[in-house]
């Protein structure tokens, strides 16, 4: 495992659609493990991997204390509801917003593996699975508040 740098705002990288995962790979499995151990070393609660620079749908997120799921290809399949809650971003190292999310998504996915799977998540850990999709469509959260975009252009950076 290895400590890959994060790119930050300002980086076209951050700006491009992520392609979907097609080789469930030892690849694969290397870059996951990088992005959990980047996460851990950043303590991040969630990171997708055009955060370490690779435009590919994966995510890693924190469950709880020791526990990860890892989301490839991810699918939201059902929303439910809307909470304003703060978020952060390894990317945006030091900035803070309160953004809407939905309450409750039901996500479909594939493991590691290339096994699918579906899942369905509430408040906090809704908000971290929105957040990281975002990332795959190259969107950030400073795009979505007031704020946000204040801060864009206060650093100059898009
Ligand atoms: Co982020």
């Amino acid at each position: 495992m290895a400590i890959r740098k994060i790119v930050t705002l300002g980086n076209d990288t951050l700006r491009k659609k992520s392609k979907p995962v097609v080789a469930f790979d030892e690849s694969l499995g290397a870059l996951l493990d990088d992005m959990k151990a980047t996460m851990i070393e950043k303590q991040g609660v969630g990171i997708s991997a055009v955060q370490v620079g690779v435009l590919r749908r994966a995510i890693v997120i924190e469950l709880d204390e020791g526990e990860y799921l890892e989301v490839i290809n991810p699918e939201i399949v059902k929303t439910k509801g809307k909470v304003c809650d703060k978020e952060g971003c390894l990317s945006v190292p030091g900035f803070y917003t309160d953004v809407e999310r939905p309450r409750y998504v039901k996500i479909t996915a594939f493991d590691r593996h290339g096994k699918k799977f579906e899942f369905e998540a509430e408040d906090y850990l809704a908000r971290c699975v929105c957040h990281e999709i975002d990332h795959l469509n190259g969107v950030l959260f400073v795009d979505l508040t007031d704020e946000g975009k204040r801060y864009k252009k206060e650093h100059g950076v898009q």
